[in-house]
């Protein structure tokens, strides 16, 4: 069994991403500029945001983070919006999901210009995705997509299990590793809530990638022996030994899985530390189309 590493990998794209930043900056250009807006207080979203705002610095980017209050109004976040939007010194932003209940995330969603939507979430770039045309892709499947190829793991005409249909990870998920690009070309299906048939299809897995947000789900006797496995989730356990008051977990119960994987991926230091790294490559993205 080899642990895709996230951390490491993700080290190794920072580094290359850091030296494209310095050669723009050695032309006289400007560094890329990624802002993240959170609304409220919710503690993993601010986890996530200051991650990335951090994974920022490292590599040389601007980054600034925009704090709304709980309450603020659907109209004020779309106003709040649309100033981004129209900002010229900004390359690309996110707003972290989920949102509080009284704000539609699709109104959110499809108000972000797609030029600066660099979580992929616009309808339009989706619909780019799904025609294999150049976008941004979602954070999370992309960073899985540059976990899978900076180890080596081959996918054409493997059969990969996508556990999960979320917007944000199940569904791109699937519908990326099914396209005609390397990785991908894997034959894929999708399972989710109302699988009848779960175990019998997460058997046949070649590859099988878990997002479907239910503590230490996946179980030994669900996974093929030699299969790559992805862990996307990630969740924070009460647990009073530990200083933060909490320790993660993922959708996989990694020491009984992880002896039958030929790969698979820990939480922490999996697909988290990937995402961020995404997102930075997003955003380089959106820096070189924008100059
Ligand atoms: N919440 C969980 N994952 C994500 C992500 O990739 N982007 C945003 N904006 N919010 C998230």
């Amino acid at each position: 069994m080899k642990l895709l590493d996230g951390k490491a990998t993700s080290d190794q794209i920072k580094a290359e991403i850091k030296e494209k930043v310095q050669a723009i900056k050695a032309s006289g250009g400007r560094a890329p500029h990624l802002a993240a807006v959170l609304v409220g207080n919710n503690g993993a979203s601010l986890t996530y945001v200051n991650a990335k705002v951090k994974a920022c610095e490292e590599v040389g980017f601007e980054s600034s983070l925009i704090r709304l209050p709980e309450d603020i109004t659907e109209a004020d976040l779309l106003a709040k919006i649309e100033e981004l939007n129209q900002s010229t010194d900004l390359d690309g932003y996110i707003v972290q999901l989920p949102l509080p209940k009284h704000i539609h995330e699709h109104k959110v969603t499809e108000a972000i210009a797609p030029s600066k939507d660099v979580d992929g979430f616009h309808p339009a770039n989706l619909g780019k995705m799904v025609l294999n045309l150049p976008t941004f892709l979602p954070a999370t499947p992309y960073g899985i997509l540059q976990l899978l190829e900076k180890n080596g793991i081959d996918t054409a005409g493997k059969h990969c299990v996508v556990m999960g249909r979320s917007h944000i990870v199940g569904s791109p998920m699937s519908i990326l590793m099914g396209r005609n690009t390397n990785p991908g070309n894997a034959t894929v299906t999708m399972v989710h809530s109302r699988t009848k048939n779960l175990k019998e299809l997460t058997l046949q897995a070649d590859i099988l990638i878990v997002a479907i947000g239910k503590p230490e789900f996946v179980t030994a006797d669900m996974v093929k022996e030699g299969a790559v496995v992805v862990d996307v989730g990630i969740h924070r356990i009460d647990d009073a030994t530990r200083k933060s008051g909490f320790r993660l977990l993922g959708d996989v119960k990694f020491d009984e899985v992880a002896p039958k994987c030929s790969y698979i991926s820990p939480v922490p230091g999996g697909v988290g530390p990937m995402t961020i790294v995404a997102l930075l490559s997003n955003t380089l993205l959106a820096r070189t189309l924008q100059s």
